[in-house]
């Protein structure tokens, strides 16, 4: 669609990344990210998304199997996203400075695929080569360790970076901040070392400048007029992006869901439950939130909504919309409650997915397998922009707050 291409391209919309140096303050490092929304034809962040549920499911089954081929695989489509979250990230001394996605779905970090790797006296090239091949984008390179500085104030010496000599897919970002379970690095390298390779958040705790091995990860509701960055912070919680206290709950034991970031929960539309307990993952990779097929049958009958063609989500009237219930999700015990408002797609954004601004356009679909699987839902953006989380590495476990944007109506 070529003409769409040309459109969608011009619909751009880009929240500056923050200058705002790194604040190192009781051991928690901050670092700010910014939103970027760029769509560039119809369908594309339903389709990516899908794409991604099933490469996840499909990576998670290989490494529970222990069939992961020396060259791993990571097959992770995180290329031409519409939606991204990016954070600048230095490397080397002088640092130059890289514009990378945070991925919680994969855990190598790895710079090259827009700005070319600028060498300095602290780089330092092993002996490894290194790939990852997300879906259908991949990059493979050399392994170097360098200096990599999280902001102006904070830098990790010997940080293992992958350089791209190859890459693609990754048009408007310079390569991936990969914060996701180190085990996930395992393989990566060639010829195969056997080990992970540790991951910025496990330098930062083993040289001590953080005291938790744990991210804390603060989104926010964008609209067009709203500059809200997100935030990550290592080693710990940041108590001003969240209200209440922290629930948390084991990682699943459940494959593949097991593999990532992982979690039990049901989820009830009103008082109706939709999906019953069951594992899936929390994903900063995700734009949407995804459910079983089933369970998305039921939402969608109860909300009377109807599949768009344009855009590939379910569309209501406002008519309709205004009668659209919470969905209430029951994780480590606690109810955590999506309100109608969040589950809509923000309404000043219609137009840059192919809506039109008399409907409203829903955030929740379908994870593409029917529940029972092992991966039953994700839990991505249009989750985590009402709720803090906490991916915990040290006690295996991850955790959920109320944010003052939980019940916020900016949608
Ligand atoms: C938007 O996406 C298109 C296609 O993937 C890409 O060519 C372009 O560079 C992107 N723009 C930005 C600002 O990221
Ligand atoms: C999660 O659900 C699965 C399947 O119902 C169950 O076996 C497991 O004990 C639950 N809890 C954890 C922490 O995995």
């Amino acid at each position: 669609m070529p003409l769409a291409s040309t459109l969608f391209s011009t619909l751009v919309i880009a929240l500056a990344v923050s200058a705002n140096p790194v604040i190192v303050h009781d051991n928690l490092v901050r670092l700010p990210f910014a939103k970027q929304v760029n769509v560039t034809s119809f369908g594309q962040i339903l389709r990516n998304d899908q794409a991604r549920a099933a490469a996840l499911r499909a990576h998670g089954h290989a490494r529970a199997a222990g069939n992961l081929q020396k060259d791993a695989v990571i097959s992770i489509p995180v290329e031409n996203q519409a939606v991204t979250y990016v954070a600048s990230v230095g490397v080397g001394s002088p640092a130059t400075t890289y514009s990378l996605l945070i991925d919680t779905g994969s855990s190598n970090t790895w710079v090259g695929a827009g700005k070319a790797y600028v060498k300095t006296s602290t780089s330092v090239q092993t002996s490894n080569r290194v790939s990852v091949t997300y879906g259908s984008g991949d990059f493979s390179g050399t392994e170097f360790t360098d200096t990599v500085s999280l902001g102006s104030g904070l830098t990790i010496p010997k940080q293992s970076i992958g350089v791209a000599s190859q890459s693609q897919g990754f048009s408007g970002v310079d390569g991936i901040l990969g914060i996701g379970p180190v085990d996930l690095t395992l393989d990566t390298l060639s010829p195969a070392t056997g080990s992970s390779i540790p991951t910025v958040t496990d330098n930062l705790f083993s040289q001590g400048v953080i005291s938790a091995n744990e991210i804390g990860v603060s989104f926010e509701p964008t609209t067009e007029e709203v500059d809200t960055n997100g935030e990550l912070t290592f080693g710990g919680t940041d108590s001003s992006k969240f209200t209440g206290s922290i629930t948390f709950t084991p990682l699943t034991t459940t494959s593949p869901a097991s593999e990532f970031w992982g979690i039990n929960q049901s989820i009830k539309y009103g008082t109706t439950t939709i999906l019953s307990e069951t594992a899936g993952i929390v994903d900063t990779g995700t734009t949407l939130l995804l459910i079983a097929s089933n369970a998305f049958s039921a939402y969608q009958k109860a909300t009377g909504a109807v599949a768009d063609e344009n855009t590939g989500l379910l569309r209501l009237t406002t008519a309709q919309f205004a009668k659209v219930e919470s969905l209430t999700f029951t994780i480590g015990g606690t109810s955590f409650v999506l309100t109608a408002n969040g589950q809509a797609w923000p309404r000043s954004l219609n137009s840059a997915i192919g809506g039109t601004s008399g409907n409203v356009y829903l955030i929740v679909n379908n994870v593409g397998t029917p529940s029972g699987e092992g991966l039953d839902f994700i839990n991505g953006f249009a989750f985590l922009e009402r709720f803090y989380a906490v991916f915990d590495t040290a006690n295996k476990r991850v955790g959920f707050a109320t944010t003052s944007f939980t019940d916020a109506t900016t949608n």
